[in-house]
């Protein structure tokens, strides 16, 4: 994207003879995914480096094992899409919250401890970062790379979106890419589905601009002497890109079909799937809601998007049920009865299931539904 020399690691020279900073940037050690940028300016110029605080949110103490209900749609603070967010669950690998961006941010933003993926649940707008600038549209799922520098800015105020942050690369599932990294016949969606930034605006402006960083879980402030998004071109694998959930393509079958079967993304420890209207199972017997199941050793998460979600009651759009490790769960009392002869669910959701325990952010308890453990009891 944008002008490149011809080849890497050679002169690339502006019009008044000076030269373009080339950087490159990426993950493992030179081994991992890379990109080679081309900057107006040094990407190391900063005038100032301050700590700004513990990133590392308050968990609640341990209590009783139980499934919990967050009704997250009562966060209704509008604000930017970094400080704004609301968190609601976290380990040592990912942190779930939400967040309703509607402002522009003032500053930038990298998070520098791992990959982002928001959920655009509802609203409009564009991402700008040094790789070019992504729009984005509800049912998005946007991927940011580590530390990448961006800034949001919502196009109305609607926005709410979901946002996973991990403590690692998130990345398509290894199972649905053949060993050149392509992406197989039998993935639910392949590389037309996916796309990257549409422009590449060069911002080639002196000053202080503020860039906020995440790194070892702390906040860091940096001012750079110059606009942090002043790449004039890029190639590479390592950027940002974005995937809409109505293009995920449903893996039905004549039985009830696992939930691996609805992966779309895969972390260090966790796994994201999205539930999208489909078919129901066509065995003449079957039944199309799910079985109870134990996850032994995984906790699971739910964020629903809209429809009516087949296997629950009690549930409002945005709410997010965690159904941890350690006891079963399963449908509510006669949802397993109402399926039967169902043909399809209009149902969408995304699923976040994680392989260590989760604990609760102190601040979702304002939210909870503490009805929820006792909801499959019947009269
Ligand atoms: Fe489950």
């Amino acid at each position: 994207m944008g002008e490149l020399p011809h080849k890497r690691h050679t002169m690339f020279k502006k019009e008044d003879g000076s030269l373009y900073r080339e950087q490159v940037m990426g993950t493992k050690g030179f081994s991992g995914i890379q990109s080679i940028l081309y900057h107006h300016h040094f990407p190391t110029a900063v005038k100032e480096a301050d700590y700004l605080k513990d990133a590392v949110p308050e968990y609640e103490a341990q209590g009783a094992l139980q499934h919990r209900h967050f009704r997250t749609a009562a966060y209704d603070k509008k604000g930017d899409a970094v400080v704004d967010r609301c968190y609601f669950l976290g380990n040592e690998d990912v942190l779930i919250g939400v967040v309703n961006p509607v402002e522009t941010m003032n500053y930038f933003y990298r998070n520098s401890d791992g990959d982002e993926l928001f959920f655009v649940h509802h609203g409009t707008g564009k991402i700008e970062t040094m790789f070019g600038e992504i729009s984005y549209e509800p049912g998005d799922y946007v991927l940011i790379p580590i530390g990448t520098i961006y800034r949001v800015i919502p196009e109305d105020n609607q926005n709410r979106w979901l946002v996973i942050e991990a403590t690692s690369a998130i990345t398509t599932p290894r199972r649905y890419r053949n060993e050149y990294g392509q992406l197989m016949e039998h993935s639910p969606f392949c590389e037309r589905d996916i796309s990257g930034p549409e422009r590449l605006h060069t911002y080639d402006e002196k000053g202080d601009f503020e860039v906020v960083t995440k790194a070892r879980g702390s906040l860091h402030r940096h001012v750079f002497d110059h606009h942090p998004l002043d790449v004039v071109g890029w190639d590479g694998y390592l950027y940002p890109w974005k995937f809409n959930i109505r293009d995920f393509e449903p893996i039905t079958g004549r039985i009830h079909q696992p939930p691996p079967v609805h992966q779309t993304f895969e972390g260090h420890n966790f796994v994201v799937c999205s539930f999208v209207p489909r078919l129901y199972d066509y065995h003449p017997e079957s039944i199309p809601a799910p079985y109870f199941h134990s996850n032994v050793d995984s906790d699971e998460v739910l964020y629903y998007v809209e429809g009516n979600f087949m296997s629950r009651k009690g549930i409002e759009e945005a709410s997010i049920t965690l159904h941890p490790s350690g006891i079963p769960h399963g449908p509510h009392p006669g949802k397993i009865e109402g399926s039967i002869g169902k043909k399809e669910t209009l149902e969408l959701a995304v699923m976040i299931d994680t392989f260590r325990p989760l604990k609760t952010i102190e601040q979702a308890k304002e939210y909870e539904d503490e009805s929820y453990m006792k909801s499959w009891i019947t009269e």
